[in-house]
């Protein structure tokens, strides 16, 4: 079996649902279920044996211990943890935690684990780190995008505290031979992402009559990438990755923030028109910028493309269609996050536009 970490989050339940559609090896799923994490995301695999669930925190060493001895995973992904940068600005001590310290200890329980395993076993071993492109920092307009040598140089308390772990699963291997491997992914988008990030945001907010705030001048560029492309590239890299290496993986897709909401409001528009027949695009305030807000990342994902044959099987125009129609299809998933801790952050972090 494999061990994912953080597999009820966006991207993570999106891989446990993507593994377990190409593969009947099942899977130790590890999440403290903290705001993020949402079970609901796996409802689909309720009953399936393939599946085992364990509510858990990546900084229990006991519970590492225990989890590994008991289950041998042949592989550890690696996806849990704080993910979300107004929420490190506001308080980055949770990502120290998760982020960094976290993962040393998930480190050094794998470490031992795997020290001890037999040698054939020990030699077919992966952990895989799920990073990001904020690690490497900002681009101006006119610089290539960030390929795997790019100088890391983090902007953020969340992506220092990745850059952080990144940095630490490099050690593990170069000191300890243990056999990681790690990618870094643009933005992605898609089925069960928290509408505390900005695409969902906008669908829910547009489809409540709410503003749609756009930090600054909304000239801020990302590189979208489909949730299950990054799925893909994460069994691909697991299946062939060379080992100590960093994979970027990305969409070829730069767009600026307002040109992303004026895409998903048109797609509104289309699909669920507005009772009063003027366009979502009304709804667009423009508030204060974040702090230290990155101006533009890129990615050059060519050498994932070159070593291991990987590309994005959908589009923006493709994919952005159906993640718009999945939150129309899915209003009571929606629902259920609005409540609780949800409320009350998006309260503290719009209050002027609320
Ligand atoms: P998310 O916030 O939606 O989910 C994170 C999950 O981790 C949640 O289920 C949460 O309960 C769990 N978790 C948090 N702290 C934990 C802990 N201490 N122990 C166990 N579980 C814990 O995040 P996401 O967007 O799905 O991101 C997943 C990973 O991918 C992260 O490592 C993130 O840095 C990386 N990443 C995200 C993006 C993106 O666009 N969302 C892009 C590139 C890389
Ligand atoms: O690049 C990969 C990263 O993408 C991941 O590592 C992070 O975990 C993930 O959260 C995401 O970070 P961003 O900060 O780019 O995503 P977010 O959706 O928060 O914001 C996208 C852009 O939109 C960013 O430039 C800020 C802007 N924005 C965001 C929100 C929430 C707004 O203009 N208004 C908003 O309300």
């Amino acid at each position: 079996m494999i061990l994912v970490t953080g597999g009820a989050g966006f991207i993570g339940a999106n891989f446990v649902l993507d593994w377990l559609a190409h593969s009947d090896e099942p899977v130790l799923n590890l999440d403290k279920l903290t705001y993020a994490g949402n079970l609901h995301n796996l409802d689909s695999l309720q009953g399936d044996a393939r599946h085992l669930f364990v509510q858990g925190d990546i900084g229990d060493r006991a519970l590492l211990d225990r989890l590994l001895a008991q289950h041998q995973p042949r592989a550890v992904l690696h996806f849990a943890a704080e993910s979300h940068v107004d929420r490190s600005i506001h308080g980055p001590e949770d990502f120290i935690q998760t982020n960094v310290v976290g993962t040393f200890r998930l480190l050094e329980a794998v470490r031992q684990y795997w020290s001890a395993l037999p040698a054939t076993q020990k030699e077919a071993f992966r952990f895989l780190h799920v990073s990001t492109d904020e690690v490497y920092g900002t681009l101006s307009p006119d610089e290539p995008a960030f390929a795997e040598t790019h100088q890391i140089e983090p902007n953020s308390p969340y992506s220092a505290s990745k850059a952080a772990s990144d940095h630490l699963v490099r050690a593990w291997h170069h000191t300890y031979g243990l056999p990681v491997v790690t990618t870094n992914c643009s933005n992605n988008y898609g089925p069960l992402h928290f509408p505390e990030k900005l695409i969902p945001l906008v669908i829910v907010n547009a489809l409540a009559g709410k503003p749609l705030p756009i930090y600054g001048d909304g000239q801020q560029v990302r590189d979208w990438l489909y949730v299950r492309d990054h799925c893909s590239a994460i069994r691909r890299v697991l299946q062939a990755g060379r080992l100590g290496e960093v994979y970027n993986v990305g969409g070829w897709n730069e767009q600026a923030n307002i040109d992303i909401v004026h895409t998903v409001c048109a797609l509104l528009d289309e699909l669920r028109p507005r009772a009063d027949g003027q366009p979502y695009a009304a709804q667009i305030t423009y508030v204060q910028d974040r702090p230290g807000h990155d101006r533009r990342y890129a990615i050059d994902a060519r050498k994932l493309e070159r070593e291991l044959g990987w590309k994005p099987a959908e589009t923006f125009a493709t994919g952005i269609r159906k993640t718009v129609q999945w939150y129309l299809d899915h209003p009571e998933w929606v629902a259920n996050v609005q409540s609780g801790a949800y409320r009350a952050w998006v309260a503290k972090q719009y209050e002027a536009v609320q």
